[in-house]
């Protein structure tokens, strides 16, 4: 029989390999699948209790907010605001930078999460998730600040994201590889089913919003008839999209293949792309690298943002390397005008 590990077991034994460390860094891993957990039950109720569909505010990025998207918000706070492991958070569905109440101690590390990823997804019973990332604070003081939650992408010290589908699974990344974890909901553990996961050399899907074609510039349709086939030598690859970056990239990653969410011109509705930086792209892409593949915003990798806002957007492409190099390719080669608009924006210098 195979030896069952346990998410926290997993997070012990990875801990051990390093002398001197104090164990609170596994405990915030803890205390997120923890949080998740709680998500993944309500999520699973979600059409039997009053908690599906919209409420009647927007989020930073001008979204509606969902009922499930609050509650998986203040669950993930709640969660970490008293444990004196974190000195301050960032969430896509609050506007500031979230501050630990006076009341608690803080500790040496900040989390950035963006709480029900796919929520146009929730009503309709299709996966959604949650992604999370952790940065060292580096400040001197109690409180986290502006400048410990906007690091690069590269000084991330962990990631992963959960995700709520025909079964639920934590996904995490210390920098030591990429690990699976499914919920085993009789006894509420998640148990290593995929360790070290490495994302397959021989990609089979692409996946993007081709309702939104109209709006691409040149370098993606180029990328787009690549990837069909269409255009040079690459065997043609099927199209998949849910509409959920975790739950696309999830399939991406076990399958192979390339997720992408590309900028537009000027005069198009998304210049910058719509996925965030802080909470959604940095986590991604530190998880593509660790699984063998490559995320970037079509001019480099994502992990070398300077990030200058905390709603920052990122276009992204990302999955097996040799297919996002080909993004960057075509970009370079057709898209020079949507390059300098775009690099105005991601070269802003952070305000404090
Ligand atoms: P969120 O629900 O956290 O706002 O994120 C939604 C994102 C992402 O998950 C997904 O890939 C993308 O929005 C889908 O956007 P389109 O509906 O424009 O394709
Ligand atoms: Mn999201
Ligand atoms: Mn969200």
């Amino acid at each position: 029989m195979e030896k069952l590990i346990t998410i926290e077991r997993h997070m012990q034994d990875t801990q051990k390999q390093f002398p001197g460390a104090t164990g609170t860094f596994t405990k915030m891993l803890q205390d997120v699948a923890l949080a998740a957990k709680i998500i993944s039950r309500e999520t699973n109720r979600a059409g039997l209790t009053n908690i599906l569909g919209a409420t009647s505010s927007e989020n930073p990025s001008g979204e509606r907010q969902q009922k499930l998207d609050m509650f998986a918000d203040e669950i993930i706070f709640r969660m970490n605001d008293h444990t004196g492991r974190v000195a301050a958070m960032v969430s896509e569905e609050q506007d500031d930078l979230i501050e630990i109440p006076v009341e608690f101690d803080t500790g040496n590390y900040v989390l950035l999460y963006d709480p029900l990823d796919g929520s146009s997804n929730i009503d309709v019973n299709v996966s959604v998730g949650t992604i999370f990332s952790i940065h060292r604070k580096f400040t001197k003081g109690e409180k986290g600040t502006i400048e410990d939650v906007l690091q690069e992408g590269k000084r991330l010290v962990a990631a992963g994201y959960v995700i709520y589908g025909s079964s639920t699974m934590m996904v995490y990344t210390t920098g030591y590889g990429v690990h699976g974890f499914t919920l085993d909901l009789g006894v509420g553990e998640f148990i290593l089913s995929h360790p070290d996961i490495r994302i397959p050399e021989t990609p089979i899907y692409y996946s993007t919003n081709h309702g939104i074609e109209k709006d691409w510039t040149e370098g993606v349709r180029k990328l787009t008839h690549y990837l069909q086939g269409i255009d040079g030598d690459h065997p043609a690859l099927n199209q998949r999209y849910i509409g959920s970056m975790v739950a696309d990239f999830h399939r991406n990653l076990l399958k192979g293949g390339i997720f992408y969410y590309p900028g537009t011109l000027e005069n198009r509705k998304k210049p910058y792309g719509k996925i965030r930086l802080m909470y959604e792209g940095q986590a991604m892409a530190f998880i593509a690298e660790q699984a063998g593949g490559y995320a970037s915003d079509g001019i480099g990798n994502i992990l070398n943002i300077r990030p200058h806002t905390l709603h920052q957007r990122t276009p992204i492409f990302m999955g097996n390397r040799d297919l996002v190099e080909k993004a960057e390719h075509f970009i370079k080669e057709y898209d020079q005008e949507w390059v300098a608009l775009y690099n105005e924006y991601r070269n802003r210098e952070l305000v404090i």
